[in-house]
């Protein structure tokens, strides 16, 4: 009987088979916050995100099993989150499960249309093709979500290079979400 590797669904730890881990500091994220002035006084060291995933066979069918591990945290008012991407094979979709934390899955569309879904323990986001996803920590502890993605699929982050259209800052405690004129 094959012993599957694992994953712990309250940490999203993942066991039992060798993973690829990535971490995405401040340091790595130019442009990416809208304030450049509190961007620049940050630590670039900082952690912002960690992903692990499963080392698994890529090619036409195969799927990716990954987990992003978001740390909290503000530059200026705006809460940390991922780069944020396309699939450069733009039909190509996702599913995110939220673990732990909260948090909010931004996703746009081709047309720029950009809208909100909340994450929390259990919650499923079914991302169709043609969707640029980014994860945001609005909580006070790390935000860790699953993703299952086709191997293929490919990330453009350039498509994105001007930013979403919408940005999510704390104001007077509070989580809100702004419209951006020019993305
Ligand atoms: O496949 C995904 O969408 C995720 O695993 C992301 O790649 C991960 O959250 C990191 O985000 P990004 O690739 O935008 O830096
Ligand atoms: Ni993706």
């Amino acid at each position: 009987i094959y012993q599957p590797p694992y994953m712990n669904w309250a940490s999203g730890a993942l066991r039992g088979a060798p993973l690829i881990c990535k971490t995405t500091h401040l340091g790595d994220l130019p442009s990416v916050f809208a304030n450049d002035i509190a961007w620049r006084q940050s630590d670039p060291r900082q952690p912002v995100y960690r992903v692990e995933m499963f080392e698994s066979p890529s090619g036409e069918g195969y799927l990716y099993t990954g987990v992003t591990h978001l740390h909290p945290g503000l530059i200026g008012d705006e809460y940390f989150m991922t780069r944020g991407h396309f699939h450069a094979r733009r039909e190509q979709g996702e599913i995110y499960f939220g673990l732990c934390g909260e948090g909010l899955l931004l996703l746009q569309d081709e047309q720029g249309k950009a809208r909100l879904e909340q994450v929390s323990t259990g919650s499923v986001h079914i991302i169709p093709g043609f969707t640029a996803h980014r994860l945001i920590n609005t909580g006070s502890g790390v935000l860790s979500a699953l993703a299952v993605w086709p191997s293929l699929a490919g990330h453009d982050y350039a498509a994105l290079a001007q930013g979403f259209a919408l940005r999510v800052v704390e104001q007077g405690g509070q989580v809100q979400a702004k419209e951006v004129q020019n993305g």
